[in-house]
């Protein structure tokens, strides 16, 4: 395809969301490494935009350059865009073009919603009418997040995360998330929770309570159960964590959570209004944060030709 041609192309874009653990149980690690997971998800009102376009060769770009993101084979939305062609057996390739409003290595699994809108768009792109399931399974290839920002909503995640089952949530949350200018990185983290926790159970356990506080939409149940295994070997690899959490503290959130294997921090509120005043607050005290709904919508068709 000529270059005229690509310009000349309205690309297929589909919007996938951030999410958040509302509960991260961690296992002891499997014989492949990864550890065994008992997680609740939650998708939250962050998003990237991916749009696609044929191409001749594989490409991925980003709307506006950030650090962090490889641009090149490694990045996981061109391997989504090689594993979905593999998959149907067809010779074709994608310029990808990422617009991102999920922050990088944050825990809040930015990467795997580029793979899951990817999915979607290409799925669309090329008409190739994937099913459900195999979708989800080639999702659960590309990495352990990936099945959950196909789905959206809340689910539960077992396996090392990828097996996800969509549960009753009737609360509207409403999450200030605080970013740390450092990132941190997963393998580290889970590595240093081996370390802290050597005895972790073989598989951990889904959280009843919060799942019970979810289907009711009791918030203040809900506050009290949110847990994450990985706090503190999050706050081991990143001392200053610990500070920002005291300096949080003052703002006076229903709960404080740290999101998956961090170092972002969650504010949780039950009023839009009252999360609003808090961001306002938490830049006050010299750190960025954005306000973001849950739960929203797993990956979506926003706009196609
Ligand atoms: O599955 P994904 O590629 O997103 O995982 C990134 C890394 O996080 C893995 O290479 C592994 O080090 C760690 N991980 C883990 N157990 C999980 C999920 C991730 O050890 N259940």
């Amino acid at each position: 395809m000529s270059l005229a041609q690509q310009v000349d192309q309205d690309p297929v874009t589909v919007r996938a969301p951030a999410k958040v653990n509302l509960h991260l149980g961690v296992g002891a690690p499997r014989p492949d490494g990864y550890h065994p997971l008992a997680t609740v998800y939650q998708a939250v009102g962050l998003y990237d935009d991916v749009s696609v376009y044929d191409a001749d060769e594989w490409s991925v770009e980003l709307v506006e350059p950030v650090d962090g993101v490889p641009l090149d084979g490694t990045n996981l939305a061109v391997r989504a865009g090689k594993a979905l062609a593999e998959h149907h057996g067809v010779e074709r390739a994608a310029r990808i073009l990422i617009a991102k409003g999920i922050p990088v290595a944050g825990g809040m699994a930015g990467g795997s919603a580029d793979a899951a809108a990817t999915l979607v768009a290409l799925d669309r792109l090329w008409d190739l009418e994937t099913t459900d399931d195999d979708l989800l399974a080639i999702a659960a290839r590309l990495g352990s997040d990936v099945p959950f920002a196909l789905v959206g909503g809340t689910a539960t995640g077992l396996g090392r995360g990828e097996v996800v089952d969509a549960v009753p949530d009737r609360t509207e949350l409403w999450w200030v998330v605080v970013l740390d200018d450092v990132g941190l990185s997963t393998p580290a983290v889970f590595q240093r929770y081996d370390e802290l926790v050597p005895d972790a159970p073989a598989e951990p356990e889904l959280p009843a309570p919060l799942l019970a506080a979810l289907a009711l939409g009791e918030t203040e149940m809900l506050a009290e159960e949110l847990h994450n295994d990985l706090w503190p070997a999050a706050r081991d690899l990143l001392p200053d964590l610990l500070d920002v959490e005291g300096r949080l503290a003052a703002v006076g959130a229903e709960a404080v959570l740290l999101s998956g294997s961090g170092p972002t921090l969650l504010l949780l509120y039950t009023d839009a209004d009252a999360a609003r005043l808090a961001a306002g607050h938490v830049q006050e005290l010299g750190f960025r944060c954005v306000v973001a709904p849950g739960p929203v919508a797993g990956a979506h068709v926003v706009t196609y030709g």
